[in-house]
């Protein structure tokens, strides 16, 4: 098992280019099954849940593959004849996100059988808003042995009000209604970038979607879709998370390909940090502040403040000249970070939902390990910072989701290297 090394104190500066983005490459993954043919998507990030999104649409029977050399960041897709539409528990247990392939299956093949997700690191993470909209569409749902059973002879097109703000519920339930016959109507849908992109590529394959992006989405049910070929959007969080690095560090950095607007909330808050951020050569230029002054923060969803930055954005109050109090709102378990950054010197209070990070004169280093996903990603920032030297443990939570994050901070000036355990 890796483990990241981070040797504190170097300032970052240069140019380093976001990858595409994970939570659009998934659901887009799962998109290419409803329609035969070859699907081809560029821009691929070359992630482990990337890889297990595969492996499912692999499981099924598809020829799914991420092509290599100069194409490596090219993923194809092909569905030629009859598929077993069931994704197994040993992938799902792996990767909760393995659940969108159950309405584009429902919807092609009239019947789904796909392993109920557990809970996670972060959270219970239920799937009934999932399971109420396919309901609502008329698929029969049953719970057997862990598996959520769903068929339908015909999806029907109706109106479904989430009950709360769902990504990959609004995802799935719009990968479902694309062959439903009729309206479908959703409303109190998530407007993140990742949805209106997976309603770009569905429009591409012949949907007849409007509104992605907003909270209303209407879709007229077609009777079928063709492959496409379409290059995978940048990850804002990714990005956010270098935004981040070049601002604990004291640097100077510039994130190519980059998308301002969707990562404005980020951007606000770094502003008022201190930070300068221009938008310059197809990118974001972070410059850091001589001080980092405390910023408030609550997770809302989009466009409010991302969850997915808050563990990053706290790192960097932990050495604000100040107090600040952060409120984690869509996840009840989104504070393992804080444990370890206590080992680090840190000086942060939890109250439930909230956390009072009082910033502190330096960080140290310690062996942390890593809990999920974006706590990996804050303890290896707050190693940039610390004194000495950070051992990152558990990395594979960071290999989920960041495309060689240690390369490219080195690329930057970073003393960070990644050693087998
Ligand atoms: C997506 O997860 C992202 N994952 C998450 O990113 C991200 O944190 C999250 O959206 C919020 O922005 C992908 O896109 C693959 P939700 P998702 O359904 O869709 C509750 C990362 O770090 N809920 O919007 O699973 C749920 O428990 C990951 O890249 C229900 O109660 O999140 C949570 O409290 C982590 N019932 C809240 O809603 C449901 O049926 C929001 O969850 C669905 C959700």
């Amino acid at each position: 098992m890796d483990k990241i090394v981070v040797k504190g104190g170097s300032s970052l500066s240069g140019e380093v280019k976001a990858s595409g983005a994970k939570n659009a490459a998934l659901p887009i993954l799962a998109s290419s099954l409803l329609a035969d043919g070859t699907s081809t998507y560029r821009n691929v990030p070359d992630l482990v849940d990337v890889a297990t999104m595969l492996k499912v649409l692999n499981t099924m029977g598809c020829e799914a593959e991420r092509l290599t050399g100069r194409q490596k960041n090219v993923c194809q897709v092909t569905i030629a004849g009859p598929l077993t539409p069931e994704a197994p528990y040993e992938l799902v247990k792996t990767m909760r996100a393995s659940v969108l392939v159950l309405g584009p299956l429902v919807a092609r093949y009239g019947r789904a059988r796909v392993s109920m997700p557990g809970g996670c690191a972060i959270g219970a993470r239920p799937i009934d808003q999932h399971l109420k909209g396919l309901k609502a569409l008329g698929a029969e749902i049953t719970l057997t042995e862990g598996y959520v059973e769903a068929r339908a002879k015909h999806l029907k097109g109706a109106t479904i009000n989430f009950d709360l703000i769902t990504v990959t519920g609004t995802e799935n339930v719009m990968m479902a209604a694309v062959l439903a016959k009729g309206r479908t109507v959703l409303e109190n849908c998530a407007r993140e970038p990742e949805v209106e992109e997976l309603a770009k590529v569905l429009n591409k394959m012949g949907a007849r979607i409007e509104g992605a992006g907003t909270s209303v989405i209407t879709i007229d049910g077609v009777d079928s879709l063709h492959p496409v070929e379409h290059s995978i959007l940048p990850d804002r969080i990714e990005a956010g998370t270098l935004l981040v690095a070049a601002a604990i560090s004291g640097g100077d950095v510039l994130v190519k390909h980059a998308v301002p607007e969707h990562l404005e909330p980020v951007l606000q808050k770094l502003r008022e940090a201190g930070c300068t951020l221009t938008t310059e050569n197809g990118g974001i230029r972070c410059k850091a502040p001589k001080t980092i002054h405390p910023v408030n923060i609550t997770t809302t969803e989009h466009p409010g403040f991302p969850t997915d930055m808050q563990a990053q954005l706290m790192v960097l109050m932990c050495v604000a000249n100040g107090t600040s109090v952060i409120s984690e709102n869509i996840f009840e378990n989104r504070f393992m970070h804080v444990a370890e950054l206590h080992r680090m010197g840190a000086d942060i209070t939890i109250q439930g939902p909230t956390a009072v990070v009082k910033g502190v004169k330096k960080l140290s280093g310690a062996p942390v390990m890593a809990t999920d996903l974006r706590a990996s990603a804050s303890l290896i920032l707050a190693g940039l910072r610390a004194e000495g030297r950070t051992e990152v443990a558990r990395v594979y939570h960071l290999d989920r989701g960041y495309e060689r994050l240690e390369r490219k901070l080195r690329s930057l000036g970073a003393d960070i290297r990644r050693v087998k355990a």
